[in-house]
Protein backbone atom coordinates (compact mmCIF):
# COMPACT_ATOMS: atom_id res chain seq x y z
CA UNK A 1 0.00 0.00 0.00
CA UNK A 2 1.36 3.52 -0.81
CA UNK A 3 1.69 6.42 1.21
CA UNK A 4 -1.15 8.70 1.74
CA UNK A 5 -0.80 12.37 3.08
CA UNK A 6 -3.34 14.99 5.18
CA UNK A 7 -2.48 18.58 6.97
CA UNK A 8 -3.91 19.74 10.10
CA UNK A 9 -3.38 23.81 11.30
CA UNK A 10 -2.60 25.09 14.82
CA UNK A 11 -4.33 27.05 16.51
CA UNK A 12 -4.75 30.29 18.85
CA UNK A 13 -7.02 31.21 21.62
CA UNK A 14 -7.76 34.67 21.87
CA UNK A 15 -10.40 34.60 24.29
CA UNK A 16 -12.04 31.51 26.19
CA UNK A 17 -9.60 29.03 27.37
CA UNK A 18 -11.11 26.67 30.40
CA UNK A 19 -14.53 28.07 30.00
CA UNK A 20 -15.03 26.25 26.91
CA UNK A 21 -14.50 23.14 28.71
CA UNK A 22 -17.40 24.06 30.56
CA UNK A 23 -19.84 24.75 27.82
CA UNK A 24 -18.74 28.82 27.73
CA UNK A 25 -18.16 30.19 24.05
CA UNK A 26 -14.29 31.03 22.74
CA UNK A 27 -12.92 33.38 20.39
CA UNK A 28 -9.70 31.49 18.78
CA UNK A 29 -8.40 31.49 14.96
CA UNK A 30 -6.71 28.77 12.99
CA UNK A 31 -2.59 29.65 12.21
CA UNK A 32 -0.52 29.91 9.53
CA UNK A 33 1.65 27.06 10.70
CA UNK A 34 0.71 23.17 11.15
CA UNK A 35 1.56 19.89 10.52
CA UNK A 36 1.97 17.77 7.17
CA UNK A 37 1.85 13.85 7.57
CA UNK A 38 3.08 10.94 5.77
CA UNK A 39 1.12 7.60 6.67
CA UNK A 40 1.29 4.44 5.81
CA UNK A 41 0.88 0.46 7.02
CA UNK A 42 4.21 -0.46 8.77
CA UNK A 43 4.78 -3.86 10.93
CA UNK A 44 5.08 -1.75 13.80
CA UNK A 45 3.97 1.45 15.12
CA UNK A 46 5.70 4.69 14.95
CA UNK A 47 5.74 8.32 14.86
CA UNK A 48 7.85 10.64 13.98
CA UNK A 49 8.16 14.66 13.94
CA UNK A 50 11.69 16.00 13.88
CA UNK A 51 10.51 19.63 14.56
CA UNK A 52 9.29 18.26 18.20
CA UNK A 53 12.28 15.98 18.64
CA UNK A 54 10.09 12.64 18.49
CA UNK A 55 10.58 9.69 17.07
CA UNK A 56 8.36 7.21 19.32
CA UNK A 57 7.52 3.49 18.36
CA UNK A 58 5.38 3.24 21.77
CA UNK A 59 3.63 5.90 24.35
CA UNK A 60 0.55 8.44 24.09
CA UNK A 61 1.53 9.90 20.13
CA UNK A 62 1.23 6.11 19.03
CA UNK A 63 -1.89 5.26 21.05
CA UNK A 64 -3.12 8.60 19.49
CA UNK A 65 -2.87 7.56 16.04
CA UNK A 66 -3.92 4.03 17.46
CA UNK A 67 -7.04 5.84 18.17
CA UNK A 68 -7.68 8.01 15.12
CA UNK A 69 -7.02 4.55 12.98
CA UNK A 70 -9.95 2.82 15.24
CA UNK A 71 -12.08 5.68 14.88
CA UNK A 72 -11.84 5.27 11.51
CA UNK A 73 -12.74 1.76 11.13
CA UNK A 74 -8.81 0.98 10.16
CA UNK A 75 -7.39 -2.06 11.17
CA UNK A 76 -3.24 -2.60 11.48
CA UNK A 77 -0.54 -0.39 12.34
CA UNK A 78 1.10 2.88 10.59
CA UNK A 79 4.07 4.70 10.23
CA UNK A 80 3.63 8.02 10.54
CA UNK A 81 6.34 11.41 9.33
CA UNK A 82 5.43 14.65 10.52
CA UNK A 83 7.06 17.90 8.87
CA UNK A 84 5.55 20.57 11.36
CA UNK A 85 5.83 24.02 11.10
CA UNK A 86 3.69 24.85 14.69
CA UNK A 87 5.46 24.56 17.77
CA UNK A 88 5.02 21.64 20.38
CA UNK A 89 3.74 21.92 24.12
CA UNK A 90 3.02 25.67 23.75
CA UNK A 91 -0.82 26.01 23.77
CA UNK A 92 -1.40 26.02 19.96
CA UNK A 93 -2.84 23.50 18.81
CA UNK A 94 0.09 21.18 18.03
CA UNK A 95 -1.02 17.98 19.19
CA UNK A 96 -4.63 18.39 17.28
CA UNK A 97 -2.98 19.71 14.28
CA UNK A 98 -1.12 16.40 13.75
CA UNK A 99 -4.28 14.54 14.91
CA UNK A 100 -6.20 15.99 11.94
CA UNK A 101 -3.53 15.23 9.25
CA UNK A 102 -3.31 11.72 10.39
CA UNK A 103 -7.14 11.37 10.02
CA UNK A 104 -7.14 12.90 6.90
CA UNK A 105 -4.48 10.94 5.62
CA UNK A 106 -6.07 7.88 7.12
CA UNK A 107 -8.98 8.90 4.62
CA UNK A 108 -11.55 10.52 6.91
CA UNK A 109 -14.43 11.35 4.60
CA UNK A 110 -15.53 14.80 5.62
CA UNK A 111 -14.54 17.43 8.18
CA UNK A 112 -16.63 16.18 10.49
CA UNK A 113 -15.64 13.08 10.47
CA UNK A 114 -11.97 14.26 10.39
CA UNK A 115 -12.67 15.89 13.94
CA UNK A 116 -14.44 12.51 14.92
CA UNK A 117 -11.54 10.76 14.63
CA UNK A 118 -9.05 13.48 15.60
CA UNK A 119 -10.95 13.65 19.09
CA UNK A 120 -10.17 10.32 19.91
CA UNK A 121 -6.80 11.15 19.35
CA UNK A 122 -7.04 14.28 21.42
CA UNK A 123 -8.33 12.39 24.15
CA UNK A 124 -5.61 10.09 24.43
CA UNK A 125 -3.17 13.49 24.72
CA UNK A 126 -5.14 15.49 26.62
CA UNK A 127 -7.78 13.88 28.68
CA UNK A 128 -11.67 15.96 27.76
CA UNK A 129 -10.34 18.36 25.78
CA UNK A 130 -13.31 20.77 24.67
CA UNK A 131 -12.97 20.15 20.79
CA UNK A 132 -12.07 23.53 19.81
CA UNK A 133 -8.38 22.47 18.84
CA UNK A 134 -9.83 19.84 16.71
CA UNK A 135 -12.39 21.80 14.93
CA UNK A 136 -9.80 25.06 14.25
CA UNK A 137 -7.19 22.47 13.11
CA UNK A 138 -9.55 21.16 10.50
CA UNK A 139 -11.71 24.20 9.67
CA UNK A 140 -9.16 27.05 9.67
CA UNK A 141 -10.37 30.49 9.77
CA UNK A 142 -11.57 32.23 12.46
CA UNK A 143 -14.67 32.16 15.11
CA UNK A 144 -16.71 31.32 18.52
CA UNK A 145 -16.74 27.63 19.41
CA UNK A 146 -18.75 26.19 22.23
CA UNK A 147 -19.54 22.52 23.24
CA UNK A 148 -23.17 23.14 22.40
CA UNK A 149 -23.15 24.81 18.66
CA UNK A 150 -19.41 23.72 17.42
CA UNK A 151 -17.57 26.25 15.25
CA UNK A 152 -19.04 29.66 13.90
CA UNK A 153 -17.04 31.08 11.57
CA UNK A 154 -16.73 34.27 11.33
CA UNK A 155 -15.92 36.87 8.23
CA UNK A 156 -12.86 38.51 9.13
CA UNK A 157 -9.93 39.31 7.57
CA UNK A 158 -6.59 37.20 9.55
CA UNK A 159 -4.92 39.42 10.92
CA UNK A 160 -0.81 39.53 12.51
CA UNK A 161 -0.25 38.28 15.85
CA UNK A 162 2.88 38.33 18.00
CA UNK A 163 3.48 34.82 19.52
CA UNK A 164 6.33 34.30 22.48
CA UNK A 165 7.03 31.25 24.44
CA UNK A 166 7.37 31.06 27.44
CA UNK A 167 10.37 28.21 27.39
CA UNK A 168 8.27 26.16 29.90
CA UNK A 169 5.81 23.37 28.78
CA UNK A 170 2.17 22.86 29.56
CA UNK A 171 0.28 20.11 30.21
CA UNK A 172 -3.31 21.02 28.84
CA UNK A 173 -4.56 17.84 31.39
CA UNK A 174 -3.38 18.75 34.26
CA UNK A 175 -4.31 22.34 34.01
CA UNK A 176 -7.78 21.38 32.95
CA UNK A 177 -7.73 19.39 35.97
CA UNK A 178 -6.87 21.97 38.53
CA UNK A 179 -9.60 24.08 37.41
CA UNK A 180 -12.05 21.18 37.92
CA UNK A 181 -11.07 20.89 41.49
CA UNK A 182 -11.06 24.35 41.99
CA UNK A 183 -14.53 24.19 40.50
CA UNK A 184 -15.10 21.72 43.19
CA UNK A 185 -13.26 23.48 46.42
CA UNK A 186 -14.99 27.22 45.35
CA UNK A 187 -17.44 26.74 42.75
CA UNK A 188 -19.06 30.15 42.83
CA UNK A 189 -16.18 31.90 42.14
CA UNK A 190 -14.61 29.52 39.79
CA UNK A 191 -17.72 29.44 37.95
CA UNK A 192 -18.06 33.24 37.82
CA UNK A 193 -14.46 33.50 36.48
CA UNK A 194 -14.98 31.13 33.84
CA UNK A 195 -18.58 32.99 33.22
CA UNK A 196 -16.74 36.65 32.69
CA UNK A 197 -14.02 34.47 30.54
CA UNK A 198 -17.06 33.29 27.78
CA UNK A 199 -18.42 36.63 27.98
CA UNK A 200 -15.15 38.14 27.17
CA UNK A 201 -15.18 35.91 23.80
CA UNK A 202 -18.79 37.12 22.56
CA UNK A 203 -17.49 40.77 23.37
CA UNK A 204 -14.05 39.60 21.04
CA UNK A 205 -16.03 38.67 18.46
CA UNK A 206 -18.01 42.07 18.17
CA UNK A 207 -14.80 44.02 18.93
CA UNK A 208 -14.30 46.61 15.49
CA UNK A 209 -10.56 46.89 16.13
CA UNK A 210 -7.60 46.18 18.20
CA UNK A 211 -8.89 49.24 20.54
CA UNK A 212 -11.89 47.12 21.15
CA UNK A 213 -9.95 43.77 21.64
CA UNK A 214 -6.95 44.75 23.37
CA UNK A 215 -8.53 45.15 26.81
CA UNK A 216 -10.52 42.03 27.03
CA UNK A 217 -7.10 40.30 26.49
CA UNK A 218 -5.74 42.30 29.55
CA UNK A 219 -9.15 41.37 31.35
CA UNK A 220 -8.69 37.55 30.23
CA UNK A 221 -5.06 37.20 31.35
CA UNK A 222 -6.18 38.73 34.96
CA UNK A 223 -9.19 36.64 35.12
CA UNK A 224 -6.61 33.12 33.78
CA UNK A 225 -4.32 34.37 36.84
CA UNK A 226 -6.96 34.37 39.33
CA UNK A 227 -7.71 30.73 38.02
CA UNK A 228 -4.06 29.97 38.86
CA UNK A 229 -2.67 29.47 35.38
CA UNK A 230 0.03 32.21 34.45
CA UNK A 231 3.22 31.69 36.12
CA UNK A 232 5.69 34.89 36.40
CA UNK A 233 7.03 33.82 32.94
CA UNK A 234 3.94 34.06 31.21
CA UNK A 235 3.33 37.60 33.91
CA UNK A 236 6.30 39.32 32.45
CA UNK A 237 6.36 38.61 28.66
CA UNK A 238 2.94 39.99 29.08
CA UNK A 239 4.22 42.94 30.72
CA UNK A 240 7.30 43.29 28.86
CA UNK A 241 4.95 43.46 25.55
CA UNK A 242 2.16 45.53 27.00
CA UNK A 243 5.77 48.04 27.35
CA UNK A 244 6.62 48.15 23.87
CA UNK A 245 3.13 49.34 22.63
CA UNK A 246 1.18 45.90 22.58
CA UNK A 247 -2.74 46.78 22.98
CA UNK A 248 -3.56 43.67 24.93
CA UNK A 249 -1.60 40.68 25.87
CA UNK A 250 -2.81 37.21 27.20
CA UNK A 251 -1.58 33.92 28.16
CA UNK A 252 -3.18 31.41 25.34
CA UNK A 253 -4.37 27.78 25.46
CA UNK A 254 -4.11 26.29 29.09
CA UNK A 255 -1.79 27.85 30.71
CA UNK A 256 0.67 26.83 32.91
CA UNK A 257 3.31 27.51 30.40
CA UNK A 258 3.40 27.54 26.87
CA UNK A 259 2.68 30.48 24.95
CA UNK A 260 1.75 34.61 25.10
CA UNK A 261 -0.01 36.50 22.91
CA UNK A 262 0.07 40.31 21.22
CA UNK A 263 -2.28 41.86 19.95
CA UNK A 264 0.02 45.05 18.48
CA UNK A 265 -1.34 46.35 14.28
CA UNK A 266 1.85 47.97 13.66
CA UNK A 267 3.88 47.04 16.56
CA UNK A 268 4.56 43.39 15.98
CA UNK A 269 8.51 43.45 15.00
CA UNK A 270 8.99 45.71 18.36
CA UNK A 271 6.93 43.47 20.43
CA UNK A 272 9.07 40.12 18.80
CA UNK A 273 12.37 42.39 19.88
CA UNK A 274 11.48 43.42 23.26
CA UNK A 275 10.80 39.16 24.08
CA UNK A 276 13.71 38.15 21.93
CA UNK A 277 16.08 40.55 23.90
CA UNK A 278 14.80 39.25 26.96
CA UNK A 279 15.80 36.07 25.71
CA UNK A 280 12.65 34.03 24.77
CA UNK A 281 11.36 32.85 21.31
CA UNK A 282 9.08 35.23 19.67
CA UNK A 283 7.14 35.47 15.88
CA UNK A 284 4.60 36.92 14.27
CA UNK A 285 2.10 34.83 12.63
CA UNK A 286 -0.73 35.16 10.47
CA UNK A 287 -4.53 34.04 12.55
CA UNK A 288 -7.56 33.13 10.99
CA UNK A 289 -5.89 31.32 8.06
CA UNK A 290 -7.87 28.68 6.23
C1 LIG B 1 -6.53 24.16 25.20
O1 LIG B 1 -6.08 24.58 23.93
C2 LIG B 1 -7.74 24.91 25.61
C3 LIG B 1 -8.40 24.48 26.92
O2 LIG B 1 -9.59 25.26 27.00
C4 LIG B 1 -8.72 23.01 26.95
C5 LIG B 1 -9.80 22.60 25.97
O3 LIG B 1 -10.57 23.43 25.51
O4 LIG B 1 -9.86 21.39 25.69
C6 LIG B 1 -7.53 24.81 28.11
Amino acid sequence: MTATVGTGLGKVILLGEHAVVYGHPALAGALALGVRVRVEPAPQPRVVVPAWGLAVDDGAAVAAIAAIAAALGRTGSFAVHADATVPSRAGLGSSAALCVAVARALGAADDAATEAAAQAGEQVFHGNPSGIDVALATRGGLGLFSRGSGFTPLALPSFALVIGLSGEPRDTAARVADVARQRTSRPAETDRLLGELGALAVAGAGAHDATGLGPLLDRAHELLAQLGLTTPTLDRLCALARAAGAHGAKLTGAGGGGAVLALAPGREEAIAAAWRADGFTAFIVDVGAA
